[in-house]
């Protein structure tokens, strides 16, 4: 019997994550604590709300005392920890609000799992989701190992690196059972329109200009997030005590590439004329300190778990497309208020 804590379920990769969970392990109590800031949606999780084994806290990390009372509450044996600042552009407007939740945030957590589980720490387990941009940027050629050593550009991947380097600290000074896991590029279903797929699927639906960073020629690994969401699951049931995972889909795109394919497979399914969607591409003025390539060597995870992506590039492509143009009230929600200050301020002088 386990009582799993799943923070940031209410975001793109988290509710996933406790999809997958609430469906396959009915055995398990699975309890989504999230603070709902712009990124966290309810409606993500709609499908499953009504599952007798899942349950919502509203809570902050910056809030021991409120952490501290969902641990008392659920009995909490595990933590599963994805709730982050997760937007690069964010990062580089706003680094405090990466410090704060990133790195304090992850250190309360890990305090509070530390103070309630010291009668015996072999038994509970600690799994933070990290990023392949810890890693900071490759050239042409090389992949990300899981010993590649740190070298982050970005407040955002300076924040998340110093929260892996916590969650070492504290399985190597307090003799808590942890892991990490280095993850790729996602996308797919419930992506938040700020990020590239699904921004620039909502701009091709509203004819909308394309904002293309720098040259285009920047390069990602893409997976589509229901492959993460079951290396998660992999992991936390058969991962090593104190290791670390990368995990990427041996998927490389340049830009420019990635985004000539998305108007490609929209024109198709909006029954628009071919080319009319490249349009809309528009360069515009880079990102400071944009890292040029990430690319993850998936191998350990491969051989150790025997994970590897389930879904092609073109199939994840094509059923995410497919997902946001039936999701069209969905994405109207998010797309509306606030979102509209942000897009204004991050673009307006950009395009
Ligand atoms: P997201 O921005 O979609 O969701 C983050 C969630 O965390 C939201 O529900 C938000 O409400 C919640 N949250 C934020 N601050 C909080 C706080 N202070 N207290 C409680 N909840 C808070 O993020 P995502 O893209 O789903 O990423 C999830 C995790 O996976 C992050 O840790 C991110 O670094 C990591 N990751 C993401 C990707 C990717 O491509 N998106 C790739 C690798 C790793
Ligand atoms: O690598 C994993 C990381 O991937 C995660 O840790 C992050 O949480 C996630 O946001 C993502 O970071 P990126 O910065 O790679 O993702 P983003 O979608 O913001 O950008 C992808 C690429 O597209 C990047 O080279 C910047 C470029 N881009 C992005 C936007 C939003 C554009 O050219 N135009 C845009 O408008």
């Amino acid at each position: 019997m386990k009582n799993i804590l799943i923070t940031g379920g209410a975001g793109f990769i988290g509710s996933h994550v406790v999809r997958l969970f609430v469906t396959k392990y009915p055995q398990y109590k699975i309890v989504n604590l999230d603070a709902l800031t712009y990124a966290g949606n309810l409606e993500n999780l709609k499908d499953i709300d009504h599952s007798s084994n899942y349950f919502f806290e509203k809570a902050n990390l910056l809030d021991a005392p409120a952490i501290e009372s969902v641990f008392d509450k659920h009995q909490i044996t595990d933590v599963i920890h994805l709730a982050a600042e997760s937007h690069v552009d964010r990062s580089i407007v706003s680094p405090l609000d990466f410090v704060y939740t990133n790195i304090i945030g992850t250190v309360n957590l890990l305090n509070v799992a530390r103070t309630k589980w010291k009668d015996d720490y072999s038994k509970h387990l600690f799994y933070h989701i990290s990023t392949d941009e810890v890693y900071g940027a490759l050239g042409d050629t090389g992949l990300f190992t899981e010993t590649t050593p740190y070298h982050p550009n970005s407040p955002y991947s300076a924040s998340k690196a110093s929260s892996d380097h916590f969650v070492r600290a504290y399985a190597e000074t307090y003799h808590m059972k942890t892991v990490v896991s280095n993850c790729s590029n996602n996308y797919g279903p419930f992506h938040f329109p700020e990020k590239l797929i699904p921004l620039f699927i909502n701009n091709i639906i509203t004819k909308k200009p394309l904002p293309v960073y720098g040259d285009g020629l920047y390069t990602r690994d893409w997976l589509y997030v229901k492959d993460h969401a079951l290396a998660i699951d992999l992991i936390f049931h058969k991962g090593k005590a104190d290791e670390t995972y990368n995990i990427g889909g041996f998927n490389e795109w340049r830009n420019i590439d990635l985004i000539k394919l998305l108007c490609k497979l929209m024109d198709e399914k909006l029954g628009r004329a071919k080319g009319e969607s490249e349009q809309l591409i528009t360069y515009v003025k880079d990102r400071p300190g944009h890292d040029r390539r990430y690319a993850i060597d998936a191998t350990k995870i491969n051989k150790e778990l025997g994970w590897k992506p389930t879904v092609t590039f073109e199939q994840g492509l094509s059923e995410t497309i497919d997902w946001f143009l039936q999701n069209t009230e969905w994405l109207d929600h998010i797309t509306s208020g606030a979102y509209e200050k942000y897009y204004d301020s991050m673009y307006s002088n950009r395009v």
